[in-house]
């Protein structure tokens, strides 16, 4: 399986925080943001990545990331999204690096504890659709958010007003390479994008798509509030076992620049 880190947008949200830099280079307590994405994937024996990003900034990702040694991977692909037409146009561009294999694309802005490891397995042995992840929050109507009968995901909602259950649809998506052909029959939503959720629910309309619930705390990083909450999470309990020091023959960052 291949990985992708989608790391594009303005960041907004976070303005004046994300005037002169890229979001994902901001700091989550000791590292910048899009280092918690990718060890996630490197946790989970990803180790063919593209990070999609886009903006201003994009030649910082390059100084910072290099080719991955601090990961511990001798490779790194970048590609670079115009403009920002949304989570599904971004990862439109990943067809080429994908070629025809299975992915495991997660945003940028996402934190997690703990591994997706299991749920990555258990994708394999799925063989074709699309699995995505799921987190039990408070307030569901700032995500995608699941509509769960019994066992089965009937339907997916992009930010409900009045949210049909407190599951969210987190931001780490498994795909077969069908993904791609859906992408292109996407339309624009009403904030202008090429939406994820809309993706999620062809493979639902085709019976294809599973679902885990998420162990251990998730967190996007999008908003001030929730900036300030992954930085808080990582500096008390840590994030997804980064011990990038530590791995064999890994320079530190400093050195890969
Ligand atoms: O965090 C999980 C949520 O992420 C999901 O529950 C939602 O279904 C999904 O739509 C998304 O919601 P957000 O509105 O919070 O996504 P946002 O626009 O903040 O984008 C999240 C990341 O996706 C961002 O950090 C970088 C990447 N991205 C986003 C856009 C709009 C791109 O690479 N290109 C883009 O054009």
């Amino acid at each position: 399986m291949k990985g992708i880190v989608l790391a594009g947008g303005t960041g907004s949200r976070l303005n004046p925080l994300t005037r002169v830099t890229n979001k994902h280079l901001l700091p989550i307590y000791d590292k910048p943001m899009v280092y918690y994405p990718i060890q996630t994937l490197v946790n989970a024996g990803i180790e063919e990545i593209l990070l999609v990003t886009g903006g201003k900034n994009a030649g910082d990702f390059l100084r910072l990331l290099g080719n991955g040694r601090p990961f511990g991977l001798k490779h790194l692909n970048y590609t670079y999204q115009e403009g920002e037409g949304g989570i599904a146009e971004a990862l439109g561009l990943a067809e080429f690096f994908a070629a025809g294999e299975p992915i495991c694309v997660i945003l940028g802005d996402n934190i997690i504890e703990g591994n997706i490891a299991h749920a990555a397995e258990s994708f394999k042995r799925q063989g074709r659709g699309a699995k995505i992840l799921l987190k039990e929050v408070q307030d569901a109507q700032r995500f995608g958010v699941a509509e769960v009968r019994g066992d089965q995901v009937v339907g997916i909602e992009e930010k409900p007003k009045s949210p049909r259950s407190n599951y969210a649809v987190i931001g780490i998506y498994m795909y077969d390479a069908t993904v791609f052909e859906k992408i292109r029959r996407l339309k624009p939503s009403g904030r202008g994008e090429l939406e994820i959720t809309d993706v999620n629910n062809f493979y639902i309309e085709e019976a294809t798509l599973s679902w885990d619930i998420l162990k251990g705390w998730w967190t996007d990083a999008g908003t001030f509030e929730s900036l300030l909450r992954a930085n808080t999470l990582v500096a008390e309990t840590g994030a997804n076992k980064m011990d990038l020091h530590s791995r064999a023959g890994a320079a530190t960052p400093a050195e890969v620049v």
